[in-house]
């Protein structure tokens, strides 16, 4: 076991279900907004974990490398930054604080993040995985959180030219899975939520994605639930 995995938004959903399968293959250090108190029972054992808001994004930022320098990590195999958070509903309802967060949350900490893990992943020539959606294209009723997703499309894309031949970036787009996300997004997909992706399939096509050559993935489970299902993806 030698890999050196950081992945962020690792308490619930998506990340949690790829910190899971990894746990066996490598040495984790998760991430949430929760302290650790609330999520320990439902983390791998044996996994690190810092709580970094990522609202906060500088705090963040130094919560993540105050738990890598804990750890003794001097370089980073792979960092998946998965945390996101959206808001579903017509944009003109959106307060300006809630638009503010979901921007800071999944784009400016992960921007940031990014920038602060570099000479880790330069040193390990590592990889770094960005989880973007499907919802970056647009659609009605979550522009901020598509903003969000189109915004780490193009940071994915700079990243992997400015870094060429040191560090490996990825940008995966998942479409529909069913996690507490739509919940917690203010969204009830209703039936159609049946059609999503389970999270486990999903972080098994993430895993994928991220070893793959490729720079950009899209991980639509179901285009037909692509098509039809309004709500964060
Ligand atoms: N579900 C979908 O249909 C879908 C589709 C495309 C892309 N995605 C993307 O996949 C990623 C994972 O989402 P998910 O579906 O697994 O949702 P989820 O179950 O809600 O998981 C999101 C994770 O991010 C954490 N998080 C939320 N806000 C945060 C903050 N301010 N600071 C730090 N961590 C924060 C959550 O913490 P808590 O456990 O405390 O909430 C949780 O660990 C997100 O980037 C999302 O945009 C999801």
């Amino acid at each position: 076991m030698t890999d050196r995995v950081l992945i962020t938004g690792a308490t619930s959903g998506i990340g949690l279900a790829l910190a899971n399968r990894l746990s066996q293959r490598a040495r984790l250090l998760l991430t949430g907004r929760r302290p650790e108190d609330a999520v320990r029972s439902v983390l791998p054992a044996g996994a690190a974990y810092a709580c970094a808001d990522q609202t906060s994004p500088e705090a963040a930022v130094a919560a993540i490398e105050a738990a890598l320098a804990r750890l003794g990590w001097d370089g980073l195999d792979l960092a998946v930054l998965n945390a996101g958070t959206g808001f579903v509903g017509d944009p003109a309802d959106e307060p300006a604080a809630r638009l503010r967060a979901t921007l800071d949350a999944n784009l400016i900490a992960a921007l940031l993040i990014s920038r602060a893990l570099y000479p880790r992943l330069a040193s390990a020539r590592g990889r770094l995985v960005l989880v973007g959606s499907t919802a970056r294209r647009g659609a009605a009723d979550f522009a901020s959180y598509a903003a969000s997703k189109a915004g780490l499309h193009g940071l994915a894309r700079a990243l992997a030219e400015e870094w060429r031949g040191r560090v490996e970036v990825r940008i995966v787009h998942p479409g529909p899975t069913a996690t507490a996300m739509h919940a917690k997004a203010g969204h009830d997909p209703g039936r159609l939520g049946r059609l999503f992706a389970p999270p486990d399939t999903m972080a098994m096509l993430i895993e994928r994605a991220a070893g793959s050559a490729r720079p950009v993935t899209n991980l639509s489970f179901s285009r037909f639930a692509w098509r039809r299902a309004p709500g964060p993806r």
